[in-house]
Formats: structure tokens, sequence, C-alpha cells
């Protein structure tokens, strides 16, 4: 298969990450005889550097020209402290997901058989969590209306959603359902919030299409206790914008680093690969950070073409290395701690 693939490296750790991802891409096409062509362009902060705007036009049509989408991550320490600053980071990230038309964002958490004693949690509760989250990412009260008035000292973000919207998120929770147990959740505050009604409603009336799945309906402050009480109790779980960017970052400590998860962001036509996890200033140029989720996120690309023996491959060479000890320090605890681009390079070998 040839794949046209647009590399966003972007800010902090992303672009040793990505690099890594790249090198395990390129050893998977060499041995199955795809042909990956890497189109590198400019986002976050690195991009507002160069040109003064997070997602330029010229990015955007490489995005929108390739087969995919290969993110590292964005933002910037300067900007964090800077409440002035009228271009940040961030809102690239927002626009391009809104000009992508990327609106169902699909994080998974699983566990790794050799890291259950990372997690802060009881290996006993985690052992054998495997669920995903379809979050809606290009509507609710990340797009709504905002602003302030009474001279600045009120301040309004709006919530909204289309039936529509609902429907099209709703419809990738139901189909990955039917992938895997049936079992579908729909995460929601019905008892408070119009939006969530509207959203209940709509998943209510769409069950009779798929009579297998067999679907719950839980307010987000419940599953926020339960998520890591009985994370095995749930598969697949479909939620708005706001409420999943807040539990996606909670299931994220069940596998034990931040540096493990994976992500993708489907929409209309192209699709996004990305780590959950951010641009981690702090470690940026040390070759400490740990690539395994850009690299599971490469996997994750792979398998998004249908390439389902190649994804497999990478997947068995992380749970090769983990299980190895072949891993960056956040994973190390006082054993040896390989760097970012010697774990990318074990992993390339691996595949
Ligand atoms: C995420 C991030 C973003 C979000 C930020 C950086 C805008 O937290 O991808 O989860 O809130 O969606
Ligand atoms: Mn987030």
């Amino acid at each position: 298969m040839k794949l046209n693939i647009a590399l966003l490296a972007g800010d902090g750790i992303g672009p040793e990450v990505i690099d890594q991802a790249v090198k395990v891409s390129d050893a998977v096409a060499a041995k199955f005889g795809h042909e990956i062509t890497w189109k590198p362009a400019l986002t976050g902060a690195a991009a507002i550097d160069a040109v003064g705007e997070p997602y330029p036009d010229e990015t955007h049509e490489i995005c929108a020209s390739s087969d995919a989408v290969l993110f590292g991550a964005i933002g910037h320490p300067k900007f964090d402290n800077d409440p002035t600053a009228k271009v940040r980071p961030e809102q690239g990230l927002l626009k391009m997901r809104k000009k992508l038309g990327l609106f169902a964002n699909v994080r998974p958490t699983f566990v790794f058989p050799s890291l259950l004693d990372k997690s802060p949690l009881k290996k006993e509760r985690i052992e054998g969590t495997d669920l995903v989250f379809f979050r809606e990412l290009t509507s609710g009260v990340y797009f709504g209306e905002k602003g302030r008035k009474d001279d600045g000292n009120t301040a309004y973000d709006t919530n909204m959603y289309t039936k529509e919207e609902v429907t099209r998120l709703a419809k990738k929770g139901f189909e990955a359902a039917m992938q895997r147990s049936k079992k579908l959740c729909c995460v929601d505050k019905a008892n408070v919030m119009e939006t969530s009604r509207l959203w209940r409603e709509t998943v209510q009336g769409m069950e009779k299409d798929y009579p297998e799945v067999e679907v719950s309906y839980e307010f987000v402050d419940a599953v926020a206790m339960r998520l890591v009480q009985w994370p095995k109790d749930y598969d697949v779980l479909i939620t708005e914008n706001l409420f999943g960017d807040v539990l996606t970052d909670e299931a994220s400590v069940i596998s034990g680093s931040m540096g493990l998860m994976p992500s993708a962001s489907l929409g209309t036509s192209i699709s996004l690969f990305e780590p959950i996890h951010g641009s981690y200033p702090q470690a940026t140029g040390k070759n400490i950070a740990n690539p395994m989720a850009t690299v599971l996120s490469a996997a994750m690309m792979f398998e998004n073409f249908g390439l389902a023996e190649e994804g497999k491959v990478i997947r068995e060479a992380v749970n090769k290395a983990l299980a190895e000890g072949i891993v960056t320090e956040d994973l190390a605890e006082g054993g040896k701690a390989y760097g970012t681009t010697e774990v990318g390079d074990w992993l390339a070998k691996n595949i």
C-alpha cells in the first residue's frame, strides 16, 4: 500500500517521540512491502514562532491531502504563563480538529501484563482492563459561544449539541461495541443538563438498530468514581467533549504511565493519530521521553487502514520491550533506563 502521512511533530518532546514512531513505521513498511511518504508540517508553538499561527493554512493543506496525520504533542510553558498571549498552541489543535472534521476521539485504556505493579490502583482491580472512550471532539462547550459581559466580570461558555452530532459519534461507539463485547455506556449528566438529555434520547433512539448491544446510561460523576474502582465493568464508553477530556485523563493512570496510551481521532475523511500525553516541556531534548504511546498510535494508524497484522507486530514489539525492561525512566524504577532513541531503535529492530 502507498501511504502519504502528514507528520506533525509539534512542541516539546513531540519531535523526539515522533521520530521513533517514524522509525518503527518504516520498519513495518519494509517488512510488509508498503511505501510511506512522510510529509512534515508545522504546528503548535513551533508554528507560532515560525509563522505566527499555530495551525497554518499550509499545514492544513498538507493534512487534508494526506491519507492520515501522525501527531506528536503541542503546548509550551511560555504561553501558559502569559495571560495576554493572543495566539496559543492549543488553539491550533482545536482549529485542526474542526477543519479536518475529526469528531470522534478514540481513547483506549488497557493494561500491560508486565506493568500491573506500576499502576497506582490495585493489581486485582485493573488486571484485564480493556476499555475505550469515544469522546466527541468538535462540538460542545469547547466550540460553543463564549465571552464576557458586565465589564468583564461575568464569563460564559455555552454547551450545545445537535442530534446529528450526537448520532454520528454514538454510531462509532455502537459499531465498536459490535466488534468488542457488545456493551456500551453513555456517559452524561442527564439529571441536570439539557444537552445530556438530548444525548440520552438520541442514543436511546438508536438502540433498536443495534439490538445485540447492551446499553447503559450513567452520570459522569458516578463514572468518574467507578472507573477507578471497577474499570473492568466498562467496555465502550461514549461521551461529550468536556466529560471525555476529563475522564480519559483519569483513565490513563490505570495503565501505569501517561507515556503508554495512544489515541485516534476519526472524521469524515482523514484520521489523526497521537499519543494522549502532552508536550512534557521539562523533558524536551533530554532523550528521556517514553515513545511507546506514539509508536502505539502508529499501530492504530495501520489498523485503521485495515492493516491489522502490521498493527499487531508493533503491539507485540512494545509488549516484548516492556517485558524485557527496554523502557525509559518513567518505567525503569531503579533498573536501567533507556533513552527515547534507544527504545525506538530496539522496537524497529524487533519488528
Ligand atoms: C486533549 C487536550 C486538549 C483538549 C487541550 C490541549 C486543548 O487536553 O487532547 O485532551 O482539552 O482537548
Ligand atoms: Mn485533555
